[in-house]
């Protein structure tokens, strides 16, 4: 059995990376069949609907067991939850590991809530996910914003650096932590040792958003992972690529003394349900085990048929890829290849127009299209080379079909967006406060009470709290006359805003 990447010393007599404590607590409990005097009311499937039953299995309804079941989580210490969240640790090589429920949106939710304990303002990346915007309205901190690095040829951005961070912490000398996003969906790593040192340097602590990133730890033809560079808090979307089911994810908080274990604790149970789903918990402890035990050979198959259909899509005409040949462009520090991003800009069509014409002839469904790029994921333990197959022969034929135009259109020159409005409350105060819809014309000045990002590139314009001037919302107007999109406004068409009543 390879050895986890980043493992620790494991106490005499306790279980190992290829056990599965939690999981298999739950499996125990369910084949006694007990008296299940408890919620939830389906009893392990006995009162389900036949077609939930017939859907999803009736195992998986027997393994539906509540929190707080002696044995399972609760009883002689440490208990199998423990245990497996112990193993988790130990896998990332994290001083302790919490489970998710609510994905990688709870973490981030976790993540600003508990720097809310340091503290008032916070460094944050202009294109951080939404959760992290969401986390800002939830923890009433203020952000100072960081804006990525712009690729100009890709219309993309990528992600923040040690510079960018040092100037952002200077301005903001009463900010208690800063937030990064690593990997980018297109593959992008940040320099996260760099930006580790910078922050430390000003004594705060350094989170992490590696939802796209659960993978890095366990093969070392991959960047490095966020933790073993130094961050002090690392949130992961297991259900992305490790293979654990949707929505559940991990939270780990590294070595440095500068995040308190037991807030973090509390700020897990704050955002999470008093109920969360054994079989989301499972999966994560399913997902860890494969991870450390098999992780490198099958991440190694993963990679070894990426490389093979990158060759393959770079043959197709008007097609290129991503891939480290970006390392080292602005913003990009390494390059994780364990997605597929198709550059489309020599076809003459969109990304957008590309995978609809995908889903719509081949039932191929991707995971993103933007203007210039299409992603397609890849996971840790699939067949990678028969899916892949599958998307190269899809594509060649949609590329067939459209190769009239091939290379005709140029792409509209790639004019950068306008400085962001001043913060003049904080996302908080703007969001929960009283608000009106005003026609579009008449809210330059106003405060807005909502979230504005023309795609592309897809950096939020506008935030609530910031005020609105006539150049950004001419801006996005331009882009969505140019076929852009408007995402996180509540009138996609632009044509109404959502402001803030100010007394
Ligand atoms: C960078 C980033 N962070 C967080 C999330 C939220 O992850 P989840 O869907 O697991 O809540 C996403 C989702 O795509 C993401 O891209």
């Amino acid at each position: 059995m390879p050895k986890p990447a980043t493992g620790r010393e494991r106490e005499e007599g306790a279980a190992g990376q290829s056990e599965t404590p939690y999981l298999d607590a739950l499996r125990a409990y369910a084949a006694r069949s007990p008296g299940r005097f408890h919620v939830p009311g389906h009893k392990g499937g006995l009162g389900a609907d036949p077609g939930l039953a017939e859907a999803i299995g009736e195992r998986a309804l027997a393994l539906d067991i509540p929190a707080l079941t002696w044995g399972i989580d609760v009883g002689d210490e440490p208990t199998p939850f423990l245990e497996a969240q112990r193993l988790a640790a130990e896998a990332w090589g994290a001083r302790r590991t919490w489970w998710l429920v609510n994905g990688a949106s709870q973490g981030n939710h976790v993540a600003l809530l508990t720097l809310g304990h340091r503290g008032y303002e916070v460094v944050t990346q202009r294109n951080a996910h939404s959760s992290t915007i969401d986390a800002l309205i939830m923890s009433g901190l203020r952000p100072t914003f960081v804006a990525p690095e712009l690729d100009p040829d890709l219309h993309i951005a990528h992600c923040m650096t040690p510079d960018a961070l040092d100037r952002a912490l200077t301005d903001a000398p009463n900010a208690v932590g800063a937030t990064v996003v690593s990997p980018t969906y297109f593959g992008a790593v940040a320099d996260v040792a760099g930006l580790a040192e910078v922050a430390h340097g000003y004594g705060v602590p350094l989170i992490v958003d590696e939802a796209w990133g659960a993978h890095l730890a366990f093969h070392e033809d991959l960047p490095a992972h966020a933790l073993s560079r130094g961050a002090d808090l690392v949130i992961t979307s297991m259900h992305k690529i490790v293979g654990s089911l949707t929505q559940s994810a991990m939270v780990h908080l590294g070595d440095g003394e500068l995040i308190e274990e037991g807030v973090v604790d509390r700020c897990v149970t704050l955002v999470e349900s008093t109920s969360p789903n054994a079989l989301l918990f499972g999966s994560l402890d399913a997902a860890r085990r494969s991870a450390a035990v098999a992780g490198r050979e099958l991440l190694g198959e993963t990679l070894r048929a990426l490389e093979r259909t990158r060759s393959a899509v770079r043959e197709i005409p008007g097609l290129d890829v991503l891939d480290e040949r970006l390392a080292g462009a602005p913003g990009v520090f390494d390059y994780d290849p364990l997605r597929l991003a198709i550059d489309v800009r020599g076809t003459g069509r969109s990304g957008y127009e590309l995978a609809r014409l995908l889903r719509q002839r081949h039932d191929v469904n991707l995971e993103l299209a933007g203007e210039t790029v299409m992603v397609a994921v890849f996971g840790m333990g699939e067949e990678a080379t028969r899916a892949a197959q599958q998307l190269v022969g899809s594509v060649r034929r949609v590329i067939d079909s459209v190769s009239d135009e091939l290379g005709g259109v140029p792409l509209e020159p790639f004019a950068p967006p306008p400085p962001w409005g001043q913060l003049v409350m904080t996302p908080r105060e703007a969001f929960l406060g009283p608000q009106e819809i005003v026609p579009t014309r008449a809210a330059v000045g106003r405060v807005a009470a909502e979230s504005l990002a023309a795609y592309p590139p897809g950096i939020p314009n506008v935030l609530p709290g910031e005020r609105l001037t006539a150049e950004t919302l001419d801006y996005i107007a331009q882009t969505l006359a140019s076929g852009g999109s408007l995402r996180g406004a509540s009138d996609r068409a632009l044509r109404t805003l959502r402001v803030v009543v100010e007394s």
